[in-house]
């Protein structure tokens, strides 16, 4: 199965000019790199970035509203961020549900936007808050994220519309302190939990879509998880602000 490699450049960084930049520093000699490469910055890059970036790498955004157009005032529609070069979205990242209020049933409308605006979604899961505390049954949580977020969604294509689905604890996610990267034989656990619900929704086509993991990947940590059936790629969020760090990441084989 192909990688993904998603860049999730949250609320970073300030000017074009330094968005060009990171872009740039992520150029290498593309036949080494094993992923399709997906850049996530703010909204209000992605039309100059995927422009002057043509065809180097694909596009996504880190949310998107659930209806097409109308009286929602600060929001951005699927159809909206297509027109302005996207191909993905990210939708349900965990610090949306923490700090924006998310729930599972926003998510399920937004999932189905994307899909209906011709859009791939990139569907988080990882437990919440609530999963900040270790000892919750996580399997349950995110099993239920999961349904919920899919609800609706009665078959995935093959082809280029596709599903994603990225496993990822928040207790893992950096910049928050104390957070560490998932153990590898956990978060593993994790992406095969997640494989078995999507082939129980699915059949064989649920074999097809790829499973992230997302938490900490560096530029060290990363060989542990590549190479790994369970894992089809990476969700990276600091690392993919530092050039080097994500090059190297880039570039593992
Ligand atoms: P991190 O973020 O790589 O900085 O842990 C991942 C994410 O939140 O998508």
């Amino acid at each position: 199965m192909k990688h993904y490699l998603i860049a999730n450049w949250k609320m970073n960084p300030t000017g074009l000019s330094d968005a060009h930049r990171l872009v740039t520093s992520y150029h290498l000699n593309r036949s080494r790199s094993r992923y399709e490469v997906v850049i996530c910055p703010p909204n209000i890059f992605l039309t100059e970035l995927s422009k002057r970036h043509r065809g180097d790498f694909s596009w996504g955004a880190q949310d998107c509203f659930w209806e097409a157009g109308g009286p929602y005032t600060g929001e951005v529609s699927a159809g909206m961020l297509r027109s302005l070069g996207a191909g993905y979205v990210i939708v349900g990242h965990s610090e949306r549900r923490e700090h924006l209020g998310e729930t599972d049933a926003m998510i399920n409308k937004k999932v189905l936007a994307v899909l209906r605006a011709q859009l791939s979604p990139i569907v988080c899961v990882g437990g919440g808050p609530a999963a900040r505390n270790k000892q919750v049954n996580a399997q349950a949580i995110v099993g239920r994220q999961l349904t919920a977020a899919l609800h609706g969604v009665n078959r995935v294509a093959a082809g280029k519309l596709k599903l994603l689905v990225a496993y990822e604890p928040p207790w893992a996610i950096s910049g928050v302190s104390g957070n560490t990267p998932a153990p590898v034989g956990y978060a593993l656990e994790m992406a095969s939990y997640i494989r078995n619900l999507l082939i129980k929704k699915y059949g064989k086509p649920g074999k097809a879509v790829p499973v992230l993991y997302g938490g900490s990947i560096t530029g060290d940590t990363v060989g542990k998880f590549f190479g790994n059936k369970e894992c089809n790629g990476f969700l990276v969020g600091g690392a993919s602000l530092k050039p080097k760090e994500f090059r190297k990441i880039l570039e593992i084989q």
